[in-house]
């Protein structure tokens, strides 16, 4: 995700556009830029970093202009770093762009550009978009309006961007498919933005501008038309929360912000990288290392904490279709143990922030020894992913609450698809199979969005067991690594002591603390070991523990014994884990608000271990 904001009217642009990038900068900071037109021409202002550093780069310089556009960049393509940073202008220098989204079909248009004459400055999809709409401007002779929507035809992928062209500064282009945007409406002045954030201080009066909408802005008129070039009349609503609230998309946290996130971010995590249509899977981060995958002994799995988790899930979609041993790692274990690592062992990092110490440490230890390095990694340009061979970044967006969750969800997908790409390199697996798998996997976002839908029941839940001290989270098979992050969730954000278990192992110690006053959550959902799970509900039961159950939509068995049921949509035992995580999530969350925790920053922790 990346943050945008434009402005134009009678006031100087720059202190707008600045301080509404600043409000929009949970939305990605690894690199910032603003364009400003004015008497003398463009002036262009982009730095790597955070939106303070911009400022401080563009201290003492020209910034006089009303009319200008801003960008706080979440990499996708192409590393954080100034060329990288938006705006980028056309091969002629007279338009500029800032975009938020990924398009897709980039490649094949940059191709055809450069054989065109076209010379390119960064490795940004997002440049090879003004150069399209400045090529389709040259051929046709058309106005920047028409050629912007013409372009954006050819365009697949998702984007919210504003143009501007320094040889007509009375206008802003702006136009979104798939990525938000929202234009304010003043007197005399009109804004545009990621969301209303950087808005809402000067008008409460808004456009929601809707996919494949673009829009002519003007000083003092607004244009707006489908790219089937049909003319929309602008639906002008009243803002209606307050700024604070606004950051957080209107949840009353960033961590509940980002559970409801996960059907988008799990679109956006297996987006260009699937093809169930040809039971195809591609990872453009590890192809060159296809070859290699045919015949490696081993893969390392190495992370900490929720990662850690989800490396744990790794394992069982590995093995179970790539058929290659797998071992996962505590990062903190495997950097002072003396383990024996070959160069026929791939390691796999697993980090969310990128900059795990433990992690970090455990990579170059592999690496010193021989193996080939892949990352998984939620931020572009993170020392992890620059310490790596190779990589697949989850491009979940930033996470800013402190328990991760669609950070969790997305490293899964990621490890999802690397199991059906190496299985795909090794042949371990079937055209058909992978075409079945790939379809369902396509779906799983709406799956997640059904089992979001029981938030109100798990929140009834929450509230029975919120004053417990202890707690237990069983669960089988790639219902186990569910277990352990539903238990993480629960203590780091609520400070109960909770634990997650194998099911069967609970008769090996844990069910002597088995009592009316212990809440134990199972994962029982109908799959290879539904019925052992049963069993073990009943042993709860027989001790009088209080069983909260994750099941099945449409389950009857479980619910003749459990005092809670939590449904969730039935799906191939491939994919439990991205949904049966769901309702731990907000369990934990809704638990830990009733106790008047710090959702966002649970004491003692950060978002970030740099620590050993
Ligand atoms: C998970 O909710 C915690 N925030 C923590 O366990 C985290 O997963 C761990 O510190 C690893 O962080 P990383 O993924 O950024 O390396």
């Amino acid at each position: 995700m990346c943050g945008i904001v434009g402005y134009i009217g009678y006031r100087e642009a720059w202190p707008i556009v600045l301080k509404g990038l600043k409000r929009l900068e949970y939305r990605g900071y690894d690199s910032a830029g603003i364009a400003l037109i004015n008497e003398s021409g463009e002036h262009i202002y982009k730095k790597a970093g955070k939106v303070a550093v911009l400022e401080e780069f563009a201290s003492g310089q020209d910034k006089s202009g009303t009319i200008g556009m801003g960008h706080t960049r979440w990499a996708t393509h192409g590393v954080p770093s100034d060329r990288n940073s938006h705006p980028h202008t056309s091969n002629n220098g007279k338009l500029s762009i800032i975009h938020n989204g990924i398009i897709e079909n980039y490649a094949t248009l940059k191709e055809e550009l450069i054989n065109r004459g076209h010379e390119f400055k960064s490795d940004t999809d997002t440049e090879v978009l003004i150069h399209l709409v400045e090529e389709i401007q040259k051929i046709e002779h058309l106005d920047l309006l028409e050629a912007v929507r013409l372009a954006l035809k050819e365009v697949i992928g998702a984007y919210a961007i504003v143009i501007m062209d320094k040889e007509h500064p009375d206008r802003l282009i702006a136009a979104r498919k798939g990525s938000p945007m929202v234009i304010g409406v003043g007197q005399g002045e009109y804004f545009v933005a990621s969301d209303a954030t950087p808005i809402i201080e000067y008008t409460k009066n808004v456009v929601y501008l809707n996919d494949n909408e673009i829009a002519l802005i003007a000083r003092n008129d607004l244009l707006i038309k489908r790219l089937d070039n049909v003319v929309q009349t602008p639906l002008i609503q009243e803002l209606q929360l307050k700024l604070e609230m606004l950051e957080k998309g209107g949840f009353d946290h960033f961590m509940l912000k980002e559970i409801y996130e996960q059907p988008r971010s799990i679109k956006d995590c297996m987006r260009g990288r699937i093809y169930p249509e040809e039971g195809k899977v591609q990872l453009g981060g590890i192809k060159e290392f296809a070859e290699k995958l045919k015949n490696i002994d081993r893969i390392i799995i190495v992370a900490c904490g929720t990662s850690w988790h989800a490396g744990l899930v790794g394992e069982y979609l590995i093995e179970e279709y790539a058929r290659i041993p797998v071992e996962v790692e505590y990062a903190s274990e495997f950097r002072y143990r003396n383990p024996i690592i070959t160069e026929k062992d791939v390691v796999i990092a697993i980090s969310q922030s990128g900059e795990t110490a433990d992690t970090m440490a455990a990579i170059e230890m592999a690496k010193e020894r021989g193996a080939t390095i892949f990352g998984i990694c939620n931020v572009a340009g993170a020392s992890i992913p620059r310490l790596t061979h190779a990589g697949v970044y989850t491009h979940a967006g930033p996470e800013i609450g402190v328990a991760s969750t669609k950070a969790f969800t997305a490293q899964v997908t990621v490890l999802t698809l690397m199991a059906f790409y190496m299985a795909q390199q090794k042949g371990t697996i079937t055209t058909s199979k992978l075409i079945e798998l790939l379809t369902e996997l396509d779906n799983i976002p709406e799956k997640i969005q059904v089992a979001l839908e029981s938030n109100d029941l798990i929140k009834e839940v929450a509230e029975k067991i919120k004053d417990s001290t202890n707690c237990l989270f069983l669960g089988r098979g790639s219902g186990f690594p569910v277990a352990l992050e539903g238990a993480l969730k629960l203590k780091e954000i609520s400070y109960i002591h909770a634990e997650g278990y194998p099911a069967a192992e609970m008769k090996h110690g844990p069910i002597a603390l088995i009592d009316e006053e212990m809440p134990v959550v199972f994962i029982a959902t109908q799959n290879s070991s539904y019925e052992k799970v049963i069993s073990n509900i009943q042993e709860v039961k027989a001790r009088k523990g209080k069983v909260i159950a994750i099941v099945t939509q449409g389950d009857t068995e479980v619910k003749k014994m459990a005092d809670y049921c939590i449904e969730i949509p039935d799906a191939n035992e491939a994919f439990l884990p991205l949904i049966a995580t769901i309702p731990l999530q907000l369990l934990s969350y809704h638990i830990a608000v009733m106790r008047g925790c710090n959702v966002d920053q649970p004491r003692n922790l950060a978002k970030s271990v740099t620590v050993e």
